[in-house]
């Protein structure tokens, strides 16, 4: 009788679980998973360069984690409003007319756990069932399936040669369940940024067809040349365009999750309610930190940019004299090159490289369809590590 018993609790147990059929499409995070293959292999003690994720190697500045501390002991550590700190959303509305000359009220803004969780909220708040978002690729690998995962379509239009948006492409993919352009510059993976032209074809396109569009701002400060342009800036945008952006990479504070959602008030609303019932908040204290990263760390932001610069330069230079024939990245963190100008099997170069010469890149093939020969490299880390990288990877080249 017993022994029926726990055979019947252990076979039922068996057939408890069975992933949703939400979850059937959706993968692992292609970025953190190539992360996690290095982190392996330096627990065997290899010596791997991680060239892989887009964290800043600085530590988050002083200031911010001295106010975390102060905040704590002031007994921030309750439940507060689920829209956000209004001392925060008020911080992120002076900077934004500060920085760009747009108008945000506080009302029109939620901070959010991350802008992961900010362009999961928004997909959330504006997808019906089976309706199309259109992804320009290269793209940040997590929009296809965050898109799946609030119901949507992901529709893949490819950019053109160096990156730059296909207005055309873009026009023809729209269909009648088209609900949303997701625009993400500069750009993870390629580093580019567009100009007022491309976002001003690209907002006729958005007026005409009745678009809206999300638009991740996460690598606004990480610009080496050029100017950034938000796009809620272009004429007749600022309702149809919802912002995500946050704190990870401008004040390295990826591990604090933190972020921040701009729209119109109507999307807000709905958007809000959605925060309302999953994370209520982000965490009080870490709120607080950031209303100082904002006003004192301005110093901070300035430092690491110059640094990036140099660390984009130094790849450049590397990536061209192996004969990559990559274009020089305006921003963000990353460089996308073609593995086929120097490789003869593209598609195997990133994991080549991680078995050979322990550099750990991420593939292409994450990014879109179409990608598959090229690899990101990611700048975030030390000018040391990055040379040691580049010197191990023209050895390599020159003996394959
Ligand atoms: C394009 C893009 N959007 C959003 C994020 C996520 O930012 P957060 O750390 O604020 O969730 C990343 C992180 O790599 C990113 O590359």
């Amino acid at each position: 009788m017993f022994k029926n018993h726990t055979y019947t609790n252990r076979y039922s147990m068996m057939n408890a679980y069975r992933p949703p059929k939400r979850l059937a499409n959706i993968g692992e995070s292609a970025t953190l998973k190539a992360a996690e293959k290095a982190r392996e292999l330096r627990a065997k003690g290899v010596d791997v360069i991680s060239l892989d994720v887009g964290e800043p190697d600085f530590p988050t500045p002083k200031p911010i984690i001295e106010a975390a501390y102060r905040a704590l002991n002031d007994g921030l550590t309750k439940y507060s409003q689920s829209q956000g700190l209004i001392e925060l959303r008020d911080a992120i509305s002076d900077n934004l007319r500060r920085l760009y000359g747009i108008e945000y009220l506080p009302d029109e803004i939620i901070i959010t756990p991350g802008a992961k969780m900010g362009v999961f909220y928004a997909l959330t708040a504006i997808l019906d069932e089976g309706d199309e978002v259109i992804i320009p690729t290269p793209a940040w690998p997590s929009y296809f399936d965050i898109t799946k995962f609030a119901g949507g379509k992901p529709v893949e239009v490819m950019t053109g040669e160096n990156f730059e948006l296909f207005p055309e492409r873009i026009d023809s993919s729209v269909t009648e369940k088209t609900k949303a352009l997701l625009l993400n510059y500069p750009n993870n993976p390629t580093g580019v940024l567009y100009d007022r032209r491309d976002l001003e074809k690209i907002a006729e396109i958005v007026e005409r067809r009745n678009l809206l569009v999300i638009s991740d701002e996460i690598y606004c400060r990480l610009v080496y040349d050029g100017e950034f342009i938000p796009f809620s800036k272009i004429s007749g945008m600022k309702n149809r365009t919802i912002i995500v952006n946050g704190f990870s990479k401008a004040y390295s504070m990826t591990g604090w999750r933190l972020g921040y959602i701009c729209g119109p008030k109507n999307i807000v609303k709905e958007i809000l309610k959605v925060q309302q019932q999953t994370a209520t908040h982000p965490t009080t204290f870490i709120q607080k930190a950031a209303v100082t990263a904002l006003k004192e760390c301005e110093k901070y932001v300035e430092e690491m940019v110059k640094e990036f610069k140099f660390r984009r330069d130094i790849v450049y230079k590397g990536l061209r004299e192996m004969g990559f024939k990559v274009q020089k990245a305006n921003g963000a963190l990353y460089f996308f090159p073609n593995a086929e100008d120097v490789y003869s099997e593209p598609e195997k170069f990133s994991e080549h490289l991680l078995e050979k010469i322990a550099v750990n890149t991420t593939p292409g093939a994450g990014f879109g369809k179409g990608y598959e020969k090229h690899f990101r490299i990611s700048y975030a880390t030390s000018r040391e590590k990055i040379e040691e990288a580049i010197l191990r990877m023209k050895k390599f080249l020159r003996l394959h």
